[in-house]
């Protein structure tokens, strides 16, 4: 099969926000717990943080995490996680039907986030609490000193504030599984009132009123209209979430998923443009994709155990393998993210350590990069820059939700630093290469091309703590002739073209 992407250095869709390599870490299963901390593990450092999984996400170039949940944050005392670590109270998470030791809160989170090179992303409980806890949450992180809080902060070994810029206003709060669900009124107008008062603390904080859990809420997209009728004002994102599933093991479909997520950020965007309309405003609404992820390997073990678990601290959870097919679903996600650059600003996989997550650690022993580390590792290390708009012809093909979905699916961004083209691409056939031929008009003097390639016969093969290598990319080199290059993208495969002088 023949396919092809041209290339034109003015035809661009935005500068590409970094933090759409964002990623998140919920107090759930083993992802703080045995993932991000692990006192006694031989690459503990002195406090009790894996060396190995720092090492990983820094090679992620993760830029900002989203904390502490999730479903999670819907039931959260953030004072229980402060302080004096021996005196920290265990309480029952009822979300995950989980023991929290509260031995990692936002001060080690923030610590870490240092360790890691990436920012905090602060989700707020708008579902058992409200206003005034998290304006006691905003004082305590963000005001230098001089006031009880900031004080306290300072009393825990916390002299300078932790500045954090992003709040997320609660927490899927459409979701009638969240504790504290609301109905679009109840919660746009709490959501308002929340975010009024924190943007009277400091009016540069980046707010994210909550979107739909999923294209198939019942209450989508008309939450969406409603809810930022009331947030307008103050919000600076909605955020949106998307899990994708291959469990009826139907993999064209499963492979044709990221068409969905175009047609939700294209959704709630016009829903967006149309608020401002109304309100007369001048500001845009942006997307904040903070939760993003194949997730289905884990269920039914996860549905046993929610029922019958004992109450315990960290259980393993939502513990997906991820095989190389979910590898092309995250690659066409994040090719989505960047054809919406101009939209879509922040991003988070969820999530980042053990619990639907690219990186996996036992306890007690090693660590691996699941298949999906790599085109997230690709996107975010040579995806950077300017988004450009890729002319694409591929052929087309139907599957059960989907029809004329391209067998290739692009995206392109140059690096204005380095003057590097890159082309993602993947390859949606499952049984015939494509031959790609990349047109790049007007670039001068890109003569060195290099292709790099995740594939495997296999595409149900997975990457272990025992097994690291069974699915990890190669590279290599290719000259490109006068700005047109043609390859050879193997069968159900993602790809990195990158060009450069
Ligand atoms: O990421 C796992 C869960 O998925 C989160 O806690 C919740 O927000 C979503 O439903």
């Amino acid at each position: 099969m023949q396919a092809s992407v041209t290339l034109d250095r003015e035809n661009r869709i935005g500068q590409v926000d970094k933090r759409i390599y964002g990623s998140f870490a919920e107090h759930l299963g083993r992802c703080v717990y045995g993932g991000l901390y692990e006192p006694g593990h031989p690459t503990a450092d002195e406090e009790g943080f894996r060396g190995d999984v720092l090492e990983l996400v820094r090679q992620l170039d993760v830029p900002i995490v989203r904390y502490p949940g999730g479903n999670f944050v819907s039931g959260y005392r953030w004072e229980d996680g402060v302080g004096a670590k021996e005196t920290r109270p265990k309480r029952l998470d009822l979300a995950w039907r989980t023991t929290e030791p509260n031995q990692v809160g936002v001060n080690e989170f923030v610590r870490w986030c240092r360790k890691a090179h990436t920012t905090p992303m602060m989700a707020l409980n708008l579902g058992t609490r409200g206003l005034q806890e998290a304006l006691d949450l905003l004082e305590y992180c963000n005001h230098p000193s001089g006031s009880a809080l900031s004080d306290l902060r300072v009393s825990h070994g916390e002299r300078e504030p932790h500045n954090i810029r992003v709040w997320c206003l609660g927490n899927e709060m459409d979701g009638p599984w969240q504790m504290g669900h609301k109905t679009a009124q109840e919660y746009g107008r709490l959501a308002r009132e929340t975010g009024c008062a924190m943007k009277m603390f400091d009016p540069s904080l980046e707010l994210v009123s909550c979107g739909s859990s999923h294209t198939g809420m019942p209450t989508f997209p008309d939450w969406e209209r409603e809810t930022l009728e009331h947030t307008y004002d103050m919000a600076n994102y909605v955020s949106l979430h998307q899990y994708f599933s291959n469990a009826d093991g139907d993999t064209p479909n499963f492979l044709a998923g990221a068409l969905e997520t175009e047609r939700f950020i294209r959704t709630v965007g016009s829903i967006c443009d149309t608020v401002k309309a109304k309100k007369r405003g001048k500001k845009d609404i942006y997307i904040s994709f903070d939760e993003w992820n194949v997730w289905y390997h884990s269920h039914k073990s996860d549905d046993n155990s929610m029922a019958n678990r004992p109450w315990t601290e960290a259980p393993p959870l939502l513990e997906d393998i991820y095989t190389m097919e979910d590898a092309l679903v995250a690659g066409s996600v994040l090719i989505t993210f960047l054809n919406h650059a101009d939209r879509v600003k922040i991003a988070c996989l969820a999530q980042l350590v053990n619990v639907i997550a690219p990186i996996m650690t036992k306890t007690g022993g090693g660590v691996c990069r699941q298949t999906i580390f790599y085109p997230f590792l690709h996107a975010s290390a040579y995806g950077r820059g300017v988004a450009l708009r890729p002319n694409v012809t591929s052929p087309l093909h139907d599957t059960k939700n989907f029809t004329d979905v391209p067998y290739l699916t692009a995206a392109a961004t140059r690096n204005e630093e380095t003057g590097e083209v890159c082309v993602f691409a993947v390859n949606r056939s499952l049984d015939q290469p494509l031959d790609l031929t990349c047109n790049l008009k007007g670039f001068e003097g890109l003569t060195r091309g290099e292709h790099i390639t995740l594939c495997h016969s296999d595409l149900k093969a997975v990457n272990t703590v025992d097994a690291p290598d069974e699915v990890t990319p190669r590279r290599a080199l290719f000259t490109p002739d006068g700005g047109v290059s043609s390859v050879r993208l193997p069968a159900a495969s993602w790809n990195v073209l990158r060009y450069s002088k």
